[in-house]
Formats: structure tokens, C-alpha cells, sequence
């Protein structure tokens, strides 16, 4: 298993087209980002096709603006046989302020798959 990266696997700028009426962004497009947040870690760790089976202990900590800066820092946390357990930061800070805080965390499963979808060895 690799060490962390130093740095993040997505940092995207929160647009007018994400949010909610009221400004604020969606909660599933956080979900979202996660979910490619921990694709792109599974295969820093190791090239395969990778499906994501589950996604635990989700907490959004502080809603998140247009205009703010969003990091998704990954780790991986636990290898299986062809599972790998990511857990994902999500910061953001508004564009210009270095005031940078944790939104929301996730721990994501990712599986390696082969073409008929079964279940691979990551490693
Ligand atoms: C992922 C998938 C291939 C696993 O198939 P399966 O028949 O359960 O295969 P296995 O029993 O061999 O399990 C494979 C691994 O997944 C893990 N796993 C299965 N269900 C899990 C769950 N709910 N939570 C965490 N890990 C899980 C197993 O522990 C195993 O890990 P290991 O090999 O590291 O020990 C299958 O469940 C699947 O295709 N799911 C749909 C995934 C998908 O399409 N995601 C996108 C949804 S839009």
C-alpha cells in the first residue's frame, strides 16, 4: 500500500450550478466528488477497473459556498483481498482566504473488478 499523497485527488471550485435554492451546495454533489476522490486513489494505489460497493460513516461537518475552493485529500485506510477502504477530507476555504476547514468525511469501499465484474486481487 502506498503512503498518502501530498496532495489532493480533486480540488474543483463550487459553482452557481451546484447549489440549492438557497446557495447553498447540494450534499450529493459532494457525494459525488467523494466517490471520484476515491476512484482516483484506488488507482494511485494500484491500476484496475474499481467499482465502489459502499459508502460508510459520511458526516458533513459545515455546508459549503459558491465560490469556496473544495480539496479532497484521500488515504487509504484498509487493503483487502480486492477491496481497498479510502477515507476522504473534504476542505474548502473561500476564494480568497486561507481560512481552510474540514466540510465534510467519508470512508469510501472501493473493489477491483475484471471485465466480467468479479472480484480481482488489488495487489
Ligand atoms: C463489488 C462487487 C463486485 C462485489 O461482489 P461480491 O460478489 O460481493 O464479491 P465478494 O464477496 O468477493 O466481495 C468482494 C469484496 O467486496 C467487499 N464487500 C462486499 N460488500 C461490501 C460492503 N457492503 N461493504 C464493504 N465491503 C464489501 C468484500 O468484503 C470483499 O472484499 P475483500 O476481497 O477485500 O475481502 C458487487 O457487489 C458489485 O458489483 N456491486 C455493485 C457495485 C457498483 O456497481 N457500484 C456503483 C453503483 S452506481
Amino acid at each position: 500500500m502506498k503512503e498518502p499523497s501530498n496532495e489532493p485527488a480533486i480540488r474543483l471550485v463550487m459553482q452557481p450550478k451546484f447549489t440549492n435554492p438557497d446557495g447553498d451546495i447540494f450534499g450529493g454533489v459532494i457525494l459525488s466528488m467523494i466517490d471520484e476522490a476515491a476512484a482516483v486513489e484506488a488507482q494511485r494505489q494500484a491500476h484496475h477497473r474499481y467499482v465502489t460497493v459502499a459508502m460508510d460513516s459520511i458526516q458533513f461537518h459545515l455546508p459549503v459556498h459558491v465560490g469556496d475552493i473544495v480539496s479532497l485529500w484521500c488515504r487509504t485506510v484498509e487493503v483487502g483481498r480486492s477491496s481497498l477502504k479510502i477515507h476522504i477530507d473534504v476542505l474548502a476555504h473561500p476564494r480568497c482566504s486561507d481560512d481552510e476547514k474540514k466540510v465534510t468525511e467519508a470512508t469510501v469501499t472501493m473493489v477491483a473488478i475484471d471485465e466480467q465484474r468479479r472480484a480481482v486481487p488489488v495487489f
